[in-house]
């Protein structure tokens, strides 16, 4: 069943270039249009939409943490992330033009099912994006977008992180499609960009032994920082969940401007820092923001292991350890960057002896509150 994996995590990181090329698969029609065909809320509803919230619990509350720098860039919608037990309980202003989006791989959190049922007592519209078909939060939601990851067996979530990434992005390309935020062509030319990403996720993967060398080589440090910015800032949140989850290390994740308001005093010889750092050809300068913060760091004593652009010259001379991923647009970074992440947190575990696929403490799918 693991196909010859060591582990269902091992295999699952594997699939996924699938698991993004199966959730872009039949998402147009002969003209090149998005359409989203089990998506069925009037398009009137949709097209009066003034604030989108998406509910979520852990990894997927960061994948709409994700596709929140996407869904408000492309349709200029306003998109708030809430974690579906925060959400429930602080009375939210929601009503008949809020979307509400709620991710979940299992379909069956009881968090995230019992935020559904308020924002639509409350007269919002459901869309659930969602991996285990026949699952009850679809059931009780307005439309779903399936993910077409697979079963993921893994208790860590991996593909099935990327693949809500991939329909969240899905979701908001058609909101603009619709809304005509974009024009055809842009948002043809954002979906090739998309179609593109399983090819370069096999690369990543591919280039995963240098990850699992250092991991190895790192298996006694107990407390590891994670920094990012922009899109990279969940994916170093995910990245630090992963290593908490997997190898039971205190792992924590910031923005990486965040740093100098406090975080940085965490630093001193030795300590790890994993740095997510945007694509130099990215705008508004973020790249030399986060170079900079990586140079604090270091004269500070980190150890640096940074994940960068191919070409990146800059990183090179002030990073300890580069993984290299193949570039891409900003805004599909993540898809890429928590790859290594996602190696090094179960490298790690491996190396400590734990049990990657059932991390102590932890269920599959969390169906109390
Ligand atoms: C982390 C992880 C959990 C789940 C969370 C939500 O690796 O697996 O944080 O992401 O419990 O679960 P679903 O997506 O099933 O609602």
């Amino acid at each position: 069943e693991k196909g010859g994996f060591d582990s269902f995590m091992d295999k699952e990181i594997h699939d996924q270039p699938h698991a993004v090329a199966d959730t872009l698969l039949g998402r147009t029609d002969a003209a090149g249009n998005l359409v989203l065909d089990d998506l069925r809320i009037d398009e009137s509803v949709l097209r009066a939409v003034n604030k989108i919230i998406v509910i979520a619990c852990g990894t997927a509350a960061y994948s709409g943490h994700v596709a929140k720098y996407a869904i408000e860039h492309w349709c200029r919608i306003p998109v708030e992330v809430e974690l579906a037990h925060e959400f429930r309980y602080r009375d939210p202003i929601v009503d008949e033009r809020t979307l509400v989006v709620a991710v979940t791989q299992s379909g069956e959190t009881m968090d995230t099912l019992m935020a559904v049922r308020h924002a639509r007592e409350q007269g919002a519209k459901v869309v659930s994006i969602v991996n285990t078909h026949g699952s009850t939060i679809p059931r009780e939601s307005d439309a779903v977008l399936y993910t077409h990851a697979g079963p993921e067996i893994a208790v860590a979530s991996t593909k099935a992180f990327l693949a809500q990434i991939t329909a969240a992005y899905l979701l908001g390309l058609y909101l603009a499609q619709l809304r005509g935020n974009k024009f055809p062509d842009e948002i043809a030319s954002l979906l090739d960009d998309l179609r593109d990403m399983p090819r370069k996720i096999q690369t990543v993967i591919e280039r995963g032994e240098y990850v699992r060398a250092t991991a190895r080589s790192m298996s006694d440090c107990d407390k590891v920082l994670f920094l990012g910015r922009h899109v990279g800032f969940p994916v170093a949140l995910e990245g630090a969940l992963k290593l908490k989850e997997l190898a039971y290390i205190h792992a924590e994740g910031f923005a990486a401007g965040e740093l100098k308001h406090g975080p940085i005093a965490l630093i001193d010889e030795g300590q790890p820092v994993f740095v997510v750092v945007p694509s130099p050809r990215g705008r508004d300068s973020l790249h030399s923001k986060v170079v900079s913060n990586i140079q604090e760091i270091r004269a500070r004593g980190a150890h640096t292991l940074v994940i960068a652009e191919d070409g990146d010259d800059e990183v090179r001379k002030y990073a300890d350890e580069v993984f290299w991923i193949p570039k891409a647009p900003t805004l599909l970074q993540p898809l890429l960057a928590v790859v290594p992440l996602q190696i090094f947190a179960m490298a790690l575990a491996t190396a400590k002896g734990l049990d990657v696929d059932q991390p102590r403490n932890l269920a599959k799918s969390v169906t109390v509150e």
